[in-house]
């Protein structure tokens, strides 16, 4: 019998027509994510599931499906899934790590350079008409070359993020998330020379901060009022992560008071984050609404990655980008 497959949203490119040859596919065709009643009812039948980070995966979702066999996330990130309740019930689940790398080390420093050049801030002054001549002392912002970039998770977008600070003649530290006694400068396959730091060390000494860690009960407010208060003044926090990764109520006082200079948000707590968000109105923070994978080659890319995962599940064979090996335990 064909299987079927349900995926929570149209995607890009091909892969849903070679997915659409391996099993019956249902599409979520509306631009929202369908909810939990509306995923409950069209997944309930399903064998497979390809959802997004916006669709919650967890025991109420997976006791009302008792056909699923595998769960293709798309994204890198897999906070949206319950691992343990997926393992529990032999279902293996997959993300699409690497290829978006790229596209979001490209968009963390186009943060980075938007927000230390003041660019939405200078556009908005020539929508404004306030263009009035060259002035020597206007929109003046802060140079890269030659300062500190910490990395806080120097994963596969890390690296990438750190490869391009060379380009910018910035130095690069680094940390994980876990405590991580400082143990000198190495090269990094893919980063270059990096010095490895603490968190303590890395938020005192770097001009921009850079979160690249996965939202997980320990990462959740990893940046708050304590790590924002030992940020230099001058200090640029960018999130191209996972909103709950910082404490917003202490970045926003912090940003308010000017305790740190600015932030660059591709990741907010909620989101979509309301325009009347107080955070969005403050001059020296800039928010973009999750698009640091938002290229025509990553998106498709991911839909293949994906729909690969999917179709590997389907055909009882181990996922390629597999989440919990303990699902083949159960
Ligand atoms: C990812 O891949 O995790 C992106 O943030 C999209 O959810």
């Amino acid at each position: 019998m064909t299987p079927r497959v349900f995926v929570t949203r149209r995607l890009p490119g091909a892969a849903l027509t070679r997915l659409a040859e391996h099993a019956d596919v249902g599409v979520f065709e509306e631009d929202r994510p369908p909810g939990q009643a509306l995923l409950l009812e069209r997944a309930s039948r399903a064998d497979g599931l390809l959802c997004l980070g916006t669709d919650r995966i967890d025991a109420t979702v997976l006791d009302a499906c008792p056909r699923l066999r595998v769960v293709a996330n798309y994204g890198v990130g897999y906070d949206n899934l319950d691992l343990e309740a997926l393992s529990a019930r032999g279902i293996p689940a997959s993300n699409t790590p690497g290829v978006l790398s790229d596209a979001t080390a490209d968009l963390t420093w186009a943060l980075i350079l938007a927000v230390a050049r003041r660019v939405v801030e200078a556009h908005d002054a020539v929508l404004a008409g306030q263009w009035s001549s060259w002035k020597p002392a206007w929109l003046l912002g802060r140079e890269l070359a030659g300062g500190v970039l910490g990395i806080v998770g120097l994963g596969r977008i890390g690296r990438a993020v750190a490869r391009r600070a060379h380009g910018f003649a910035m130095h690069v530290i680094a940390c994980s998330a876990s405590s991580n006694p400082a143990r000198g400068a190495e090269e990094v396959e893919g980063a270059g020379l990096v010095e490895w730091v603490s968190l303590d060390e890395l938020l005192g000494r770097a001009d921009v901060v850079s979160l690249h860690v996965p939202l997980t009960p320990e990462t959740r407010h990893l940046i708050g009022r304590r790590e924002l208060a030992a940020m230099r003044r001058s200090a640029i926090l960018i999130n191209t992560a996972r909103g709950e990764v910082v404490d917003q109520a202490a970045l926003f006082d912090a940003l308010a008071a000017q305790d740190i200079a600015a932030a660059g948000l591709d990741v907010t707590d909620p989101e979509p984050l309301s325009p009347g968000e107080a955070i969005v109105a403050l001059p020296n923070c800039l928010v973009l609404p999750h698009i640091g994978s938002a290229t025509v080659r990553a998106r498709e890319a991911m839909a293949e990655v994906a729909v690969d995962n999917l179709i590997a599940g389907l055909q009882g064979e181990r996922l390629p980008c597999l989440l919990n090996p303990q699902a083949y335990r159960a």
